[in-house]
């Protein structure tokens, strides 16, 4: 009998089944001492496909139903997501845009080529109004990409003060006759974006040197306080870290990171058309960020032992081929239950490391690469991503809890990926959430919570799961992917048992 069972669970594991589907979590509440930053559900805008045109900004006369020219569908959804932060407008394009040829009367606004993005003509009929007046209608923080890679130094400083001088300063006054008199209120400024590459192609000492000498000249006007971003490291080049926390850590208040999770930059896959493998390739893929994290991190310690410059991933997400018959360089693709699993699993590292993390943007907010909206003319819909998002927000600007898990582990790309991983917080109000998500494909899991004395005896949840891992929400059928509520997760005597079906996301509020 006992050959048979060991050979069955040999079986198992040959097959790729779970021997074990238990997972145990041991909350520890009180070691819960770091914020999670409400930044790091920031999103990303460029002037890249049909973000700003056709996804925010459509215009006052257009057919399809806007607030003084932006999308009112787009506006809800954005602001039911509450989202904190819009880092606009690149990307690479914030490296070849002039800020002052999108000001003034629309008709007398200079068109340009957008050479990164499909080589289309961009009329500037959005620019710094309409973005900074949408960040207000929106009620996030706007970030500002400044162009280093073709601009000037004196082209950002007017920038800067034409957006939040109070005085009686010639870009002000500009600004005024432009119909503002009022300044916006503008914090994050990112000083060049991807300088390393399509921002300039610059060597890190060199950009370290171009940084400090922009930094100088980004001005604080009128109690507004610039929180000045440089530009970090793609994805594993730790050396970028190094220069620039060496050469000019003490002049930054953050430095960006960059990490996609992509197959193969010559071959990324279809974002519907996928198989098992691939799926979980591209969770392997994805999770590797904490590897990332922890390396980035440990260099910025070395300088920073205070954790005074945080660490912004201000672009991550999925980048799969563009939809069949779509243009290749606007970078519109499908969601799936996949990418909310990416979604998912990357928040959750966020909020660890969020002692150093301030904020994160997700690349793109409508429209591109992993994008929370789709929309076709007048047609829009949430994906999935959105919808982990939704779920998430609890956690914005709420203690995290940390914790430990036990649970089984997949090997994919040489690592080993926990099946199950969680994220637990406490919000101003004293409410306890907690989420959990279960890659595995086929197997629900058993999950054991210690609360260790957190007071609780009710709990309520929400789950997002399909039936395939390749479904996804269309035009046609927009709501496949959509979160329900979920009854099963149970406390007792200080003890939380969940149930966890194979591949999904719950959120649970403890009461
Ligand atoms: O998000 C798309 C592009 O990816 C951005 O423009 C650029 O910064 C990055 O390479």
């Amino acid at each position: 009998m006992r050959k048979l069972i060991l050979s069955m669970a040999v079986l198992c594991a040959t097959m790729g089944y779970a021997q074990d589907t238990k997972t145990t979590i041991s909350l520890k509440p009180d070691e819960a001492k770091n914020v999670i930053n409400k930044n790091i559900y920031g999103q990303f805008s460029e002037h890249l496909g049909s973000c700003i045109y056709g996804g925010l900004w459509v215009g006052e006369d257009s057919p399809i139903p806007n607030t003084k020219g932006y999308r009112t569908d787009v506006l809800n959804a954005l602001k039911a997501l509450k989202i904190p932060v819009l880092r606009w407008p690149g990307g690479c394009f914030a490296d070849e845009y002039h800020w002052v040829d999108g000001i003034g009367p629309k008709e007398n606004r200079p068109k340009m080529v957008n050479n990164n993005w499909g080589g289309v003509v961009e009329d500037n009929s959005f620019g710094t109004h309409e973005f900074l007046n949408l960040c207000e209608l929106l009620g996030c923080e706007p970030y500002v990409s400044m162009n280093v890679g073709s601009g000037s130094v004196e082209e950002m400083a007017k920038w800067i003060e034409y957006m939040t001088s109070a005085g009686d300063s010639p870009m002000a006054n500009l600004r005024r006759e432009n119909g503002r008199k009022e300044p916006w209120k503008v914090k994050y400024i990112g000083i060049g974006n991807e300088s390393w590459g399509c921002g300039g192609d610059m060597l890190p000492e060199y950009y370290a040197n171009v940084f400090r000498r922009y930094g100088v000249y980004a001005r604080n006007y009128d109690g507004n306080k610039l929180f000045k971003v440089a530009c970090g490291a793609s994805d594993y080049d730790y050396n970028w870290t190094e220069v620039m926390m060496k050469n000019a850590g003490g002049k930054m208040n953050g430095l960006s990171l960059h990490y996609y999770t992509v197959a193969n930059w010559n071959s990324k896959g279809s974002a519907t058309e996928f198989k098992e493998n691939d799926y979980y390739f591209t969770i392997g893929k994805a999770v590797e960020i904490e590897e990332v994290i922890q390396k980035h991190i440990a260099v910025m310690d070395k300088y920073d032992e205070k954790k005074r410059v945080g660490l912004m991933v201000d672009e991550w997400g999925t980048w799969f081929d563009v939809e069949p018959g779509t243009n290749p360089g606007f970078l519109f693709q499908q969601n799936t239950l996949r990418d909310a699993m990416v979604a998912a699993r990357s928040l959750n590292i966020f909020h660890r490391y969020c002692d150093r993390i301030q904020m994160s943007n997700i690349a793109q907010v409508v429209n591109v690469l992993q994008a929370m909206i789709l929309t076709n003319k007048e047609k829009m819909v949430l994906t999935p991503t959105y919808h982990v998002f939704d779920m998430y927000k609890v956690h914005m600007d709420a203690t995290n809890i940390p914790m430990q898990i036990a649970t089984q582990t997949k090997s994919i790309r040489n690592r080993d990926v926990a099946i199950v991983d969680a994220t637990a917080s406490k919000d101003k109000q004293g409410l306890v959430h907690i989420s959990l998500v279960n890659i595995d494909v086929q197997n629900a899991q058993e999950v054991t919570v210690d609360l260790k004395g957190i007071n609780a005896s009710k709990v309520t949840g929400t789950i997002l799961t399909t039936k395939e891992i390749t479904d996804c929400n269309t035009f046609d059928k927009p709501e496949v992917v959509k979160p329900v509520a979920f009854k099963g997760a149970k406390i007792s005597n200080g003890i939380l048992t969940v149930k966890l079906p194979s591949k999904s996301i719950i959120t649970l509020e403890l009461n």
